[in-house]
């Protein structure tokens, strides 16, 4: 997500601070900021747009002297990308600064108790609040004012802190958000990202959740959150910076599928308060919710997949009819648009052409639209009625993992929110899912550490010409993901059929020893599903199934299983997609393609 350095020690601060928001700039932002003390105050200086902009700005960070400083590169979470959401943040006083990483999920129920203590808010952004919080809590030692506002806050955070009363040490501070300090002879230094610091010193010390690190020029002392000290041995980095920059990881791709079970809860969380779905963003009244009488999904590629499982999944949970829409289909097919009609549009970029096409011909029509967007400020999310964001964070690699699977998360969301308010999930059924819906991170981590599994079976498919996925119901949606995963990257050719239509032509294809991966998580279709392998067994195909655990039966009918745990039939997708996009980046990298990059692709189709 964003990016933070912050540097205290022998040398100017600001051209440390630049250098190394420039290593983090792969990880995509729209704005830059630094603070720095300059010998009397904080002097803070920031600026949407590349870091160039910022680098004009202080002539190579020349215009901000001093020694001791921290810096941020923003990507957009509360507040469109502008100079005043920018970080740093300051208190009134500018007297205390912070970077910040995250989303502060109770910033609203903060925010209106400071509001009420007399404080001046000047940007959207929950950052702000923590800058306030701290000032409320400071009576001059800055250490029990940072735990205080860590008892009290809640969500996620990496944070750099400085003072201008102790002008000799900044603070880094911790919790679901990456977080690093190093040290070498000239100072010491806070990361949000191992690349950042690199070039300065291999040695780092990786910082815990609720923890908090006092940065002097020649020392670092390390503390809990109820302020005891702790200590704490170095990391010695041994990657390369290239590697540093996936986090390790071979490729962005797999560093993005490892990140799914925070993308999940960080869609997730902020939405679900006291054992309820409140999605603020939605803009809609319960009498609002009440009269949609049907609902169109407008999306493009793996956008339009996740619209294909929310059908299913709306339909099933609040029995609201629902139609999906290729982008590029609907702005030419002058849809029907009814009363009664609710338009949601998808997209990770937010600058899908179609897909905003799209948009504008619904509210030409006379409709709202609501975005699920990832990119905050984006063409869609700023052009849509209401924008329910997917927290996924930037995604770099071509093909989409993290942010298809924050799209499903908002999709359960907004079925539950529907059939709860339209009456048509009782209490019962409603908590399970909320239950559900909370393990699945632990469940995605689960999936994605059996990635060796798949990577043996994926090796024998490097060679594969045809591939066959197929599903029946929500199963046929997670099959039209897996095929597009497989096919996009491995350049191999693969197709998604409802398992039912195989034999209505399809099935002439099937030859000794083609791959049919099916997908058969739904207890209600399963016999149907099995019988739907043994035509294709009979016929020479290699099945490969992906099911339920205790769904054992489907060893007479599969060569290879795939078993991921129980949850909700509703929301097996999020679970059987990981093995599938295993599948599909170990056959790439097995072929020695490029992953992250595959041919003709782009990452954001801003052309019809
Ligand atoms: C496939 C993929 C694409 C996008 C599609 C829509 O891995 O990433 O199919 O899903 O181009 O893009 P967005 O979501 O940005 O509108």
């Amino acid at each position: 997500m964003c990016g933070i350095v912050g540097y205290i020690g022998k040398h100017a601060a600001a051209p440390v601070i630049l250098e190394g928001l420039s290593r983090l700039e792969y990880r995509g932002y729209d704005s830059a900021g630094m603070a720095v003390f300059d010998g009397e105050k904080i002097q803070i200086k920031k600026s949407v747009g590349r870091l160039k902009v910022l680098e004009e700005l202080t002539h190579g960070g020349a215009t901000m002297p001093g020694s001791i400083g921290i810096g941020h590169t923003r990507w957009a979470t509360h507040g469109a990308p502008s100079d005043a959401n920018s970080h740093p943040h300051y208190n009134a006083e500018e007297t205390i600064a912070v970077v910040h990483n995250g989303i502060i999920e109770n910033y609203l129920p903060l925010k209106e108790k400071m509001i009420s203590k007399g404080y001046r808010f000047v940007s959207d952004t929950d950052t702000e609040v923590l800058a306030h919080l701290i000032d409320y809590y400071y009576k001059g030692n800055p250490l029990e004012a940072i735990t205080k506002v860590m008892h009290r806050v809640q969500g996620s955070y990496a944070l750099g802190i400085m003072f201008a009363e102790h002008p000799d040490q900044i603070f880094a501070v911790r919790k679901d958000s990456p977080l690093i300090v190093g040290q070498n002879e000239e100072g010491c230094f806070i990361a949000s990202d191992v690349p950042a610091i690199l070039k300065y010193t291999r040695k780092v010390y990786f910082i815990e959740n609720q923890e908090v690190v006092r940065l002097r020029a020649d020392h670092m002392h390390f503390y809990t959150v109820d302020e005891e000290e702790i200590t704490k041995e170095p990391v010695t980095i041994e990657w390369d910076a290239n590697a540093a920059e996936k986090g390790g990881y071979e490729h962005f791709m797999l560093k993005e599928m490892y990140e799914q079970p925070k993308t999940v809860t960080d869609t997730l969380s902020p939405r679900i308060k006291d054992q309820d779905i409140v999605i603020e963003e939605l803009g809609m009244s319960d009498e609002e919710i009440r009269a949609i009488n049907k609902i169109f999904i407008v999306a493009c590629g793996s956008a339009y997949h996740a619209g294909v499982t929310g059908k299913y999944v709306i339909e099933g949970i609040a029995r609201i009819p629902v139609e999906v829409d290729v982008a590029s289909e609907f702005r030419y097919r002058d849809p029907i648009l009814e009363e009664g009609t609710m338009v949601v549009v998808i997209s990770q970029s937010g600058e899908t052409a179609d897909t905003l096409a799209a948009l504008r011909e619904s509210q030409q029509l006379g409709h709202k639209v609501l975005g699920i967007v990832n990119v905050v400020g984006s063409s869609i999310a700023r052009e849509a009625d209401n924008v329910m964001y997917t927290w996924a964070g930037p995604e770099i690699a071509v093909a989409t993992t993290k942010a298809y699977s924050a799209q499903l998360i908002a999709l359960y969301l907004l079925a539950m929110k529907f059939g709860r308010v339209r009456g048509k999930l009782g209490d019962t059924a409603f908590h399970n899912m909320l239950e559900d819906l909370k393990r699945l991170p632990a469940q995605i981590e689960m999936l994605l550490a059996n990635k060796q599994r798949i990577q043996r079976f994926a090796n024998r498919y490097i060679g594969a010409k045809d591939v066959f996925f197929i599903g029946r119901g929500i199963d046929y949606a997670i099959s039209m993901e897996g095929s597009l995963k497989l096919k996009e990257i491995s350049y191999i050719h693969s197709e998604a059929y409802a398992a039912g239509e195989l034999k209505h032509g399809t099935i002439s294809l099937i030859e000794e020893g083609t791959l049919v991966a099916a997908v058969a998580t739904q207890d209600g279709l399963f016999k149907k599903a099995l019988s739907n392998m043994v035509e294709v067994k009979a016929r020479g195909a290699f099945v490969l199934a992906v099911t339920n655990e205790g769904n054992t039966d489907i060893e007479k009918a599969a060569d290879y299983v795939i078993y991921i745990p129980r949850t909700n039939q509703y929301f097996t997708n999020s679970l059987a997609i990981i093995p599938l996009q295993l599948f599909g980046y170990y056959v790439a990298v097995g072929k020695g393609c490029d992953v992250d990059k595959p041919r003709n692709l782009a990452k954001s189709v801003t052309v019809e």
